[in-house]
């Protein structure tokens, strides 16, 4: 009888052989289900060479069993549970309801033995360098990060609630304030928001908070505990990263977390367009929008179908439509030739084999549009990466940004990051024209924090919200105790946060936060496994003083 016994540290096979085991461990080997708990006795031993499985870490030895107890019986798996990597899964969400079960999956403990790893090495490095770990709030009053807040009835107080934080941002701030220098913290944030496959509506951020610093002191500390991540990752990188303004990200690569593997940028083809440009394309510069696109070499192969999709990839983010042309030993062909101009493609010096790929109109729209397409092109086969791990800062954030649905102005960050000292002067005059001392983090065209110098004048801090559209009384209400707080003595002070189960996430290769999160929730924000949300009783609302309508 051959018995497949697993633990966190991997499969090892027990052999049960009459001669040596008897018959009562025979009898319970024989009726063993699937994924019972087993105490087993045994020696280990060389397995016969021709009997060695060279797939299976411990393949060269197997235990011989004498004994065999079942302390934990299964019934049988609502899902079968994957030994190695790349067996078929189950359907996602049945996984998630039978979580304990996924979780006994090699892959997923991986995961988490990962997220352990890199979770007490950034601890150790953010300790060595002086911080204190230190815990706050859960019940809180709101804090705005742009997201909607949780919210918790309190039953002492009638009518009135707390706030799962968005961030620990004023706490954290609050400590600086208080005198603790250097914070931070692996803290759980909660924000009511349209979840995709890297958000969670409640997350770990490593989150961090330093007095008596500037912008660089900031960037520099974190792009060390980057390191140390990263190594814990098993993946050497070098700091410091390169920085870029947040404008130059927008013109070169039409978004603010640029994938920075890829050479392949956005190029300005407004000023090559001569009279033989299509009245659509003449007209929208004559609008003031502009012509920008990717040159890509090699790349005039590309198929019907393939074009097909990069414009549709380009109206999906808001452009008319994709501009393409070919440069063939003949010459330039295709649709771009006539919307374009012979004169502009010949402009471009470009060789045969080039792939022209361009969009018409406001930046906003080609920016998104050629991010979008580039995208997809930096993953056809011919096109290499130059470095596997490519990190950056993006500088020089805009202080405000218009609501996407309603056009108001909004923060860009969140309301108590710093106006850049360059643009002081006009923060009243011409407010939206207004830079702020906010950083991301990016690594591979993804977002992995961000953070910001804070205001510390309480009155800049009060213009700061009405611009916001935010009145005096409200301002009181709602952040009296900050304020308080920043007239009392603040420290200059800035900080950073990196998403943890982000971070983790992209160092295991994996695809989603739910897999390396033990217990995450659906992208309907749903727990599956235990059931959450689920409605309560009549009494218990009524004790909150609540009812649903
Ligand atoms: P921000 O809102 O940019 O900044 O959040 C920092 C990082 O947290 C991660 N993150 C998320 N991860 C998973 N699910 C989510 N729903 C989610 N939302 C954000 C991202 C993001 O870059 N208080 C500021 C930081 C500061 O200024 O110091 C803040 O929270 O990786």
């Amino acid at each position: 009888m051959f018995v497949d016994l697993r633990d966190r540290t991997g499969l090892v096979q027990v052999s049960f052989d009459p001669r040596s085991a008897g018959a009562d461990a025979m009898a319970v080997a024989e009726r063993l289900s699937a994924e019972s708990v087993v105490l087993v006795e045994g020696a280990v031993v060389a397995r016969p060479e021709d009997g060695r499985n060279p797939d299976l870490a411990s393949g060269d030895v197997e235990v011989r069993g004498t004994s065999i107890r079942v302390v934990g019986p299964a019934v049988t798996p609502a899902i079968p549970v994957a030994r190695g990597k790349g067996e078929k899964l189950a359907a996602e969400e049945l996984r998630l309801k039978y979580r304990v079960l996924d979780l006994r999956r090699p892959e997923l403990q991986e995961n988490l033995v990962l997220r352990h790893r890199l979770m007490q090495r950034a601890r150790a490095t953010m300790s060595a360098m002086g911080f204190l770990e230190i815990e706050t709030p859960i019940l809180t009053k709101p804090t705005p990060e742009g997201a909607r807040d949780y919210l918790v009835p309190s039953r002492v107080h009638r009518g009135e609630f707390y706030a799962l934080p968005q961030s620990p941002q004023i706490y954290k701030q609050l400590l600086m304030m208080a005198g603790m220098d250097r914070y931070f913290q692996i803290a759980r944030c909660f924000r009511d928001e349209d979840l995709r496959a890297d958000r969670q509506p409640e997350f770990s951020q490593l989150d961090v908070e330093m007095s008596f610093i500037e912008q660089d002191d900031v960037l520099h500390a974190i792009e060390q505990v980057l390191v140390a991540i990263w190594d814990a990752g098993g993946v050497m990188i070098r700091a410091p990263f390169l920085r870029m303004p947040y404008r130059d990200a927008m013109e070169r690569f039409g978004v603010d977390k640029p994938d920075l593997r890829y050479a392949l940028e956005i190029r300005d083809l407004t000023p090559h367009v001569g009279d033989d440009a299509a009245p659509f394309v003449r007209d929208a510069v004559s609008a003031g929008g502009r012509v920008r696109g990717l040159v890509v070499d090699a790349a005039a192969d590309a198929s019907r179908k393939e074009l097909d999709a990069l414009t549709a990839a380009a109206k999906e983010s808001g452009a008319g439509g994709l501009i393409w042309a070919r440069r063939t030993e003949a010459g330039w062909e295709g649709q771009g030739v006539k919307a374009i101009g012979p004169s502009a493609l010949e402009r471009l010096g470009a060789q045969a084999g080039t792939l022209l790929l361009a969009a018409v109109g406001p930046d906003r729209a080609t920016s998104a549009a050629l991010h979008a397409v580039r995208s997809l092109v930096v993953r056809r086969p011919g096109i290499t990466p130059i470095t596997d791990h490519a990190f950056c800062w993006i500088v020089d954030f805009p202080l405000f940004e218009p609501d996407a649905a309603t056009g108001a102005r909004v923060f860009a960050h969140h309301p108590f990051t710093s106006p850049h000292p360059e643009d002081f002067a006009h923060l009243e005059s011409d407010p939206d024209r207004c830079r702020a001392l906010h950083y991301d983090a990016v690594y591979n065209g993804n977002e992995l924090g961000s953070g910001s110098i804070r205001i510390t004048d309480p009155e800049v801090q009060q213009t700061v919200f009405r611009l916001l559209g935010i009145p005096a009384e409200e301002q009181q209400r709602r952040f009296g105790f900050l304020l308080d707080a920043l007239a009392s003595g603040a420290p200059p002070h800035g900080g950073f946060a990196l998403g943890f189960d982000r971070m983790t996430m992209l160092l295991a290769g994996a695809p989603s936060l739910r897999d390396v999160i033990a217990f995450p929730k659906t992208t309907a924000a749903r727990a599956l496994f235990e059931g959450a949300p689920v409605p309560v009783s009549p009494a218990d609302l009524a004790d909150l003083h609540l009812s649903v309508t």
